[in-house]
């Protein structure tokens, strides 16, 4: 079995403290840090953009993972590629030339990963299976943090994890991770969490001993469905 790896969701750490709040999730045991773009129109929310992205950049040593809740997506890919992600995830909801869209992010020099809306099914990515490099399943509507995780998708994930078969593709899982949720999307055959509210619970950039402690309850209930 790979490590589950855990990427807290910067939505829901201090805005004004983004830096210091990567820093501190890094050092507390984070293997990825994800990041939502939302554009007010995709979603029914609005965070920040690529010169956010290149600000952060400097204060993530490990994985810039970036889940664009954007629409259009095509005319900002340079700008992501260029703040330094090197995971560009796009919706498959998010337009009419999904494959256009995956070809632009591999060409910028970036991983592409598509994600699906917990309406979409798992179908709506087969025929772009060989060119991503993570399958990101929403277990909430996407635009706002601290959403209940919706069921369902456990069986989505697990139709998922079957259409991957031996591709080197990760499958997160984004929305209402928790300690309580975390075993059952491993057993479907996650391997990426996405967790904000989770993570971020109780802690600040400078007593950050929270986010650690929020960090391996999330692994320990993943990595118990192993044991
Ligand atoms: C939802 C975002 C998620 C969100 C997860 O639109 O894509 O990444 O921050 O937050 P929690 O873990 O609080 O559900
Ligand atoms: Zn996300």
């Amino acid at each position: 079995m790979p490590a589950v790896k855990i990427a807290p969701s910067i939505l829901a750490a201090d805005f004004a403290n983004f830096g210091a709040e990567c820093r501190a999730a890094e050092a507390q045991g984070a293997d990825w840090i994800h990041v939502d773009v939302m554009d007010g129109h995709f979603v029914p929310n609005i965070t920040f953009g690529p010169a956010m992205c290149k600000a952060l950049r400097p204060h993530i040593t490990t994985v810039m993972d970036v889940h664009l809740m954007i629409a259009p997506v095509d005319p900002y890919i340079e700008a992501f590629a260029d703040a330094g992600a090197d995971m560009l995830t796009a919706h498959v909801e998010a337009g009419p030339h999904l494959h256009r869209t995956l070809q632009a992010i591999r060409a910028a020099g970036v991983k592409p990963g598509v994600a699906l809306n917990p309406g979409t099914p798992a179908e709506a990515v087969a025929p772009v299976l060989d060119m991503v490099d993570l399958i990101c399943v929403m277990t909430v509507n996407p635009g706002f943090g601290g959403q209940k995780f919706i069921e369902s998708q456990v069986a989505k994930i697990a139709q998922l994890k079957r259409m991957i078969g031996d591709r080197p593709i990760h499958l997160e899982v984004d929305g209402g991770v928790d300690a309580q949720t975390a075993g059952r999307v491993v057993e479907a055959g996650a391997d990426v969490l996405v967790a904000g509210s989770a993570v971020f619970r109780g802690g600040s950039a400078s007593a950050p001993a929270p986010y650690g402690e929020n960090i391996r309850a999330i692994r320990a209930a993943a990595e118990g469905v192993w044991a």
